[in-house]
């Protein structure tokens, strides 16, 4: 196709006036009404727990005990090793940081008096991200692939550097590549010699059973490995069930040593009596199990694998194999990670909004919004539907061939 036959193409397809929003991982509703019976599963004439605790009133700091039971195997802890937060995993990481940055961890004192800095392995989550540049705290980036980040770049860092404090790791169906981490990553991240000694892993496992295939790969458990090694203080586990229950109104969690936890609590006990019982409460009695949640998720999949589909076939059909740009096909989680050309990322993200598809914004998913070949762009199929879907990924093709062909 001419360069001007493609304008005419672009041309046309503005001309429909479209209007879709692809730029956060959002659930769709037929995702959201999969746990609309949770709802029904406490009221006014049940809300005491099996154990018989009063979830309408204050009290307990850390979860309700089935939660602690449920959510342990989940997050692959011991009961003694989680807290049961309120409705945001992010609030947690957020919190843990901010508790790091003013009380510190150990004789060094607080973080904020050590200028401290923060590896972020990137294309990343930009919301972790953030965190580090809201709080002051230097983010460094580091190459993030298939099998998690570049551990060679990452021991080099943090051997000799104590103003390096930690580390963001989303382990599986890493935002937005994909990635998991393999074996090999897990045993380098508990093992590594590192020059801080109130050093931790924020390890996000926000997809840990987000599979979006019959095959679900297993991680290492970093929790164990860390122990083994003699470092059971240098993790920090956090996840939720926002993608699982409700965005914004599920149960989030945090896990790590029993040491972790009792310094996590110190933090909380100060900032909220306890967090909503009400809602831990309706998550139990709905999944009773990990097997439940595993079949729950079975459901998600079915309606996100055809989506998910659906942006590959038409960017298969329409660049495939021109080398204009490259993109994975995700295990699991939220996102496909696409990259043009260098230079292009910018200019494919600003055609396509002139043509009605909102993505999010090129170079989001690195620190300082600084993508420093301009070629990362991350698509979030899950939330319009499939016909849509369809229309913006054709959109999007077509501003990749432009882009690449207007140089
Ligand atoms: C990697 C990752 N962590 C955390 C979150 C947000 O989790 P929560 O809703 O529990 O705050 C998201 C949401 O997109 C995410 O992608």
């Amino acid at each position: 196709m001419t360069i001007t036959q493609l304008q005419k193409r672009y041309q046309a397809l503005k001309n429909q006036g479209l209007n879709l929003d692809m730029t956060r991982g959002k659930p769709s509703p037929e995702q959201l009404d999969l746990s609309l019976p949770m709802l029904g599963l406490v009221g006014a004439d049940n809300y005491t727990s099996e154990e018989g605790v009063d979830c309408r009133n204050y009290g307990g700091l850390d979860g309700l005990k089935a939660a602690k039971t449920l959510f342990s195997a989940f997050l692959e802890v011991e009961e003694s090793e989680i807290i049961i937060g309120g409705n945001s995993s992010l609030t947690l990481m957020h919190d843990t940081m901010v508790n790091a940055m003013l009380h510190g961890f150990t004789d060094k004192g607080p973080w904020i008096q050590q200028k401290p800095k923060f590896i972020c392995p990137a294309p990343g989550y930009d919301r972790h991200f953030n965190i580090c540049h809201h709080l002051g705290i230097e983010a460094i980036r580091v190459e993030n692939g298939p099998n998690g980040p570049n551990m060679d770049e990452v021991e080099a860092l943090i051997a000799n550097d104590p103003a390096i404090k930690g580390i963001w790791i989303v382990p599986k169906y890493g935002n937005p590549t994909g990635g998991i981490c393999s074996d090999e990553v897990v045993n380098r991240l508990a093992t590594m010699k590192i020059a801080a000694n109130d050093f931790r892993i924020f390890w996000d496992n926000a997809y840990t059973v987000h599979h979006l295939n019959a095959e679900q790969p297993t991680i290492a458990n970093i929790l164990q490995a860390c122990q083994a090694a003699g470092n059971p203080d240098r993790v920090f586990l956090f996840g939720s069930t926002s993608k699982i229950t409700f965005a914004g109104a599920g149960v989030a969690m945090m896990g790590g040593s029993t040491n972790n936890m009792d310094w996590v609590r110190s933090h909380m006990k100060i900032q909220t009596i306890g967090s909503d019982k009400l809602n831990q409460l309706r998550h139990v009695r709905f999944f009773k199990s990990m097997d439940a949640i595993h079949q729950h998720m079975a459901k998600h999949a079915a309606i996100l694998r055809p989506k998910f589909d659906m942006v590959l076939s038409v960017l298969e059909k329409e660049i495939g194999g021109t080398g204009m740009a490259d993109w994975n096909n995700p295990q699991g989680g939220y996102f496909i990670s696409l990259n043009t050309r260098p230079n292009r990322a910018k200019k494919v993200v600003q055609l396509a909004a002139e043509a009605g598809v909102k993505l999010t914004g090129a170079g989001a998913a690195f620190p300082y919004k600084n993508d420093p070949e301009d070629r990362n762009i991350r698509i979030a199929p899950s939330l319009p539907a499939i016909g849509d879907l369809e229309k913006a990924t054709e959109i999007l093709a077509v501003c990749i061939q432009l882009a690449d062909m207007e140089g």
